[in-house]
């Protein structure tokens, strides 16, 4: 079925070979590829609003938002106008700025952290929360769990989802076995895998890391006191706990998951947080953040090691700023609404062709199983039916809706998304649906 839309594509393939050629595999990210769907990528153009457009001149309405981070469209005219602002006054200068410290007060007075450190991407973030965790609790050992992936650095890709759910990849080579014997991967989900942890190591666990709420195996929302749970059992045995928002951060509200749970009654008392994607507006800036006691461990006010030469950025600063400052109330009740609006189309249309699948949702972040029962942890996620998502995405492509390529991410909604990108995946569900009816093993 794929090679039917191959033909829709030539200056993408053409590209796509080019790439091929000279880049592995053709991408520089992993999930990009298709492998997971099969067909080329498509090589995009341009964006507006709530569209894409690729290098053949179609569009499509993005549901991707560059995989998180554009909350609110794409080319918004408050991020271009700062940044080209920002870019006018010179790229980089390897000093302090005055941006650094506005982005850093605005995510300060967003959530619980009381000192913060910007860095480029995710995974540094992640990467240098755990080190600052090890650094203060002097001990080696984390905790992660089945199906969360914080990044691609060493220790955390140990069943990580995402891009190594999608490729169906064991644990990376390159990793050295002392490294990966320093993490215990748990089960999500499961507070008494994570007391038997515990038990039998706590003295070694620096840390237990996980996705504030899980959108790398899909979205698997945490059971109801399970992050509240993970804070507990850990300050009980003098181990901290980091709360990864990398994705959900100012996402799926101002201060993200962290301000979601403490209003609906539920604070979760994290240590370290991380942030990223929203916070850079579409430009690379991340930060992790917490207690000043903790943060103040870090050079140069303290022993533990952190750097980087383009950290704090001025053009991601003046990006996330700009984003940011668009992100009120009135946007994430946009967003939560849009999101409602979208999962019930696929629900309904998935439900009329007779497919099997769950919808599960995690504030405005979504995703829809190709299974029948609860996803709770990532062996449930892995038991969907991968050939009925392949079926639904490359019929959404074709009519013009650009879904994450793998069956195991997140649907990122934006503000940007109107009626009339809405009437259009309204319209490519219905055929979608009864694509994955026909391709249901
Ligand atoms: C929860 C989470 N943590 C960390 C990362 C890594 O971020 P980056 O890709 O910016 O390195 C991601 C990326 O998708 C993520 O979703």
């Amino acid at each position: 079925m794929t090679e039917e839309y191959e033909r829709d594509a030539p200056a993408s393939q053409d590209l796509f070979d080019r790439a091929r050629a000279i880049v592995p595999g053709g991408v520089n990210s992993p999930v990009r590829a298709f492998r997971a769907v099969g067909g080329t990528p498509r090589f995009m153009a341009r964006g507006e609003g709530p569209y894409l457009f690729d290098v053949d001149g179609r569009r499509y309405v993005d549901l991707v938002s560059s995989w998180g981070p554009l909350i609110l469209g794409h080319a918004h005219p408050a991020v271009i106008g700062a940044l080209s602002a920002a870019a006018a006054r010179g790229t980089s200068f390897g000093t302090p700025t005055r941006g650094e410290v506005d982005l850093a007060e605005e995510l300060v007075s967003r959530t619980p952290i009381e000192q913060v450190r910007l860095v480029n991407s995710g995974t540094e973030a992640t990467m240098s929360a755990i080190r600052l965790a090890r650094g203060g609790t002097g001990r080696s050992k984390i905790i992660k769990f089945a199906g969360c992936y914080h990044g691609h650095s060493d220790g955390l890709l140990a069943a990580a989802g995402s891009g190594v759910a999608t490729l169906g990849l064991p644990d990376s080579p390159g990793v050295t076995a002392a490294t990966a014997g320093e993490t215990i991967v748990l089960p999500y989900n499961d507070p008494d895998a994570v007391a038997e942890a515990f038990a039998a190591d706590g003295a070694n666990i620096a840390a237990i890391i996980t996705e504030a709420a899980p959108g790398n195996m899909g979205v698997v929302p945490p059971a109801p006191g399970f992050n509240a749970g993970l804070a507990e059992i850990a300050h009980r045995h003098g181990s901290l706990l980091i709360l990864d928002e990398v994705m959900t951060g100012f996402r799926v509200a101002r201060g993200g998951w962290a301000d979601l749970t403490e209003r609906a009654g539920e604070p979760v008392d994290a240590d370290l947080y991380t942030y990223g994607k929203v916070m850079g507006g579409g430009l690379p800036a991340a930060a992790f953040g917490g207690r000043t006691e903790i943060m103040s461990l870090l050079a140069p006010a303290g022993p533990v090691y952190q750097a980087g030469t383009l950290s704090g950025n001025p053009l991601a600063c003046a990006a996330g700023l700009a984003t940011l400052r668009q992100c009120t109330g009135d946007v994430y009740a946009r967003l939560d609404k849009t999101s409602a609006i979208i999962g019930d189309l696929a629900d309904q249309a998935l439900a009329a062709a007779g497919v099997a699948h769950r919808l599960q949702y995690a504030g405005n972040m979504f995703s829809v199983f190709f299974t029948d029962g609860e996803v709770r942890d990532y062996s449930a996620a892995q038991s969907q039916d991968v050939g009925a998502f392949k079926a639904f995405f490359h019929t959404m492509l074709a009519r013009g809706v650009y879904l994450p390529p793998s069956a195991f991410e997140a649907w990122f909604v934006s503000t940007a998304i109107d009626d009339a990108a809405l009437e259009i995946i309204a319209a490519a569900v219905v055929p979608a649906a009864e694509a994955a009816a026909r391709a249901v093993v």
